[in-house]
């Protein structure tokens, strides 16, 4: 089995993404001594018989995610499971599914036992081009989105991206939305990549999609082992992400979050050009071959609030004060964060996009 390796420095311990080439890695896990198996139950359902078979009769927990369980009382019905076998010091929890079974898997991987060996197979394409590297495992509290958790990273990450081909089209295009989040982050050479492979991606060839996934993953190790606590540069992950939450809030969840990223970006876009820090050239250049490529909602149909998107943006974690905060790209693919965001601005790029 030929391998690519992304190697991860953290504070908390090394550990390592895995790229393998086919699913015999399910195998190589299962030799793993004192595991119990946490499965996300969609993905249960469509591989049982594929390749998740090869676990035999391993100790497995089926568990049903959403995000209105991924809070303290989700963490607790599958301890409920994961106590039933036993657990030791030396137990290692393997969870296979996406970003929810990531949070609530290694917030249960981080507190047994104050922390036990935990092995992570993402299968979404946000998992695995994103949340599975960074440390964070989040909860929601009551109404707050990932108020709570901890920093804990997997000891080992397999990717895998033929898990991708039974995504939905909407998650899988939540997921292109953070891809491409990162990808503009990481400069004219990764922005080019994604221009370049565009057609794959949208058929998810597996050799394209691994290239991708690396490439998104080495940006993203650039600001998280610099800043592995979110002090300050890590901060700049959050591009697309100060509107994007706003849009997110104001529409009531309708519009999916990796999408709601893209309309972000779309709308700081609109405030760099006016700000004379991206060009009218570039903007529309991106606007008009990335982004609006891979945006797959009717703009038209969504109705905003102004008054509305403000109030969700006042309430960003990283406000400091009376202004909003907002993360711009410049020209030569340059992250800037601004503090001084004014709400004549907000209504000025909303009406930009059509919406006011
Ligand atoms: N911890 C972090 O750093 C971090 C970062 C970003 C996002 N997140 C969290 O990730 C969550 C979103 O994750 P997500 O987008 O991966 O979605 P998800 O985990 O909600 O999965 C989406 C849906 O797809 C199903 N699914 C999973 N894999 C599948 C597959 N291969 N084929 C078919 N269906 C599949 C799931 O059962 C679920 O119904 C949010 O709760 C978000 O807050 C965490
Ligand atoms: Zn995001």
């Amino acid at each position: 089995m030929s391998v690519d390796v992304i190697n991860l420095r953290s504070n908390i311990k090394d550990y390592i993404a895995i790229f393998p080439e086919d699913n015999s890695f399910l195998q190589e896990i299962n030799q793993e001594q004192h595991k119990i198996f946490i499965i996300d139950q969609t993905v249960d359902k469509l591989y049982a018989s594929k390749c998740l078979n090869v676990l035999g009769n391993a100790e497995k927990i089926i568990f049903k995610v959403h995000e209105t369980s991924k809070n303290i009382h989700g963490v607790i019905a599958l301890y409920d499971q994961v106590m039933k076998f036993q657990p030791k010091k030396n137990t290692t929890i393997i969870s296979i599914g996406g970003g929810i079974m990531q949070d609530l898997s290694g917030y249960v991987a981080s507190t047994l036992f104050r922390g036990v060996k935990w092995i992570f197979i993402p299968t979404t394409l946000l998992a695995q081009a994103d949340s599975c590297i960074g440390a964070k495992t989040s909860l929601n509290y009551k109404k707050y989105k990932n108020l709570m958790g901890t920093f804990y990273p997997p000891n080992t990450i397999y990717i895998y991206p033929n898990f991708l081909q039974t995504q939905n089209e909407t998650d899988y295009y939540s997921g292109v939305g953070e891809v491409a989040k990162l990808l503009l982050m990481g400069g004219e050479d990764a922005t080019q990549f994604f221009l370049k492979h565009l057609a794959e991606i949208k058929k998810r060839d597996f050799l394209v999609l691994s290239q991708i996934i690396k490439k998104c993953l080495l940006i993203k190790k650039a600001y998280i082992e610099e800043d592995e606590f979110d002090m300050g540069k890590r901060n700049m992950l959050n591009f697309g992400h100060c509107f994007g939450h706003a849009l997110e809030t104001a529409t009531n969840f309708i519009v999916p979050h990796g999408q709601a990223v893209v309309l972000g970006i779309i709308l700081a876009n609109y405030i760099a050009e006016k700000r004379n820090v991206l060009s009218a050239k570039k903007r529309e250049y991106l606007q008009k071959n990335i982004l609006t490529e891979i945006l797959k909602i009717d703009i038209n149909s969504i109705k905003i609030n102004l008054t509305e998107v403000i109030a969700a943006m006042k309430k960003d974690k990283k406000r400091i004060g009376q202004d909003l905060p907002l993360i711009m790209l410049n020209d030569n693919y340059e992250m800037l964060k601004i503090n001084d965001l004014k709400e004549t601005e907000v209504e000025y790029a909303l009406k930009k996009i059509g919406w006011l």
